[in-house]
């Protein structure tokens, strides 16, 4: 629209932040000089594997232990125990209590995944936290694990809200990146990853020739004098 005055010749000026809330923390890293607990944990489950059938969960085409892998898995899964609650420690918060107020309980698992294996989308409910370590991402070089299946993929909380008006729409974030619905993770060996257990995730189809190998846990804290 033309107009004679200056005033209305310019679009109106914002100075605009945009600001991120309700975040969904994760905590992503690397175990530290634990080349033995990963062996030590790969013996057990190798050997576990022989004798247990296991259970059918999210997974599709891989070996699922019971999640009692810590009356199995000998100190080095009671470390890795130990090292996952004191991440989920730091990133939670209790009103009128504090983390050390809790009984931090774990429950763990091995999962071992051929060529193909997969897991389906799912959430671990009835916990506060679910954490996965990486022993074996199954992939004999560089190359194959540049084209790597077996990856991890997180879920958008939101979705499919974000998607109902137009699937095509996306938010950008305060990076000012479009927030896909959902996000994968490129992991390693010895990575450990701690993140909320409603949150829906999956694993993309193993394509390298070894088996897949990841100790996963379900996290939670009960007060300690009202034992919930
Ligand atoms: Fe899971």
């Amino acid at each position: 629209m033309k107009t004679n005055s200056s005033t209305e010749n310019h679009a109106l000026r914002v100075k605009a932040q945009p600001i991120g809330i309700f975040e969904t923390p994760i905590a992503y890293g690397r175990l530290k000089d634990a080349d033995e607990v990963m062996k030590e944990l790969e013996v057990a489950i190798r050997k576990r594997k022989t004798i247990s059938k296991g259970l059918s969960r999210s997974n599709l085409g891989g070996w699922h232990s019971e999640s009692d892998m810590l009356e199995w898995g000998g100190p080095a899964a009671h470390r890795l125990a130990e090292a996952a609650i004191n991440i989920a420690k730091r990133m939670s918060y209790f009103e009128e209590s504090s983390a050390e107020d809790r009984r931090w309980l774990v429950r763990m698992w091995a999962n071992v995944t051929p060529e193909g294996g997969l897991n389906l989308l799912h959430s671990h409910p009835g916990n506060l936290w679910a954490a996965v370590l990486y022993i074996d991402m199954g992939h004999e070089t560089e190359q194959e694990s540049r084209n790597a299946g077996g990856s991890l993929y997180l879920e958008d909380p939101r979705f499919p809200m974000a998607a109902m008006r137009d699937t095509a729409f996306r938010m950008r974030g305060v990076d000012g990146q479009p927030q896909q619905y959902q996000t994968e993770i490129e992991l390693q060996r010895g990575n450990l990853i701690v993140f909320p257990a409603w949150l829906q995730h999956g694993v993309r189809p193993h394509t390298g020739k070894r088996d897949r190998i990841s100790v996963a846990m379900n996290i939670d804290a009960v007060r300690k004098d009202v034992g919930r």
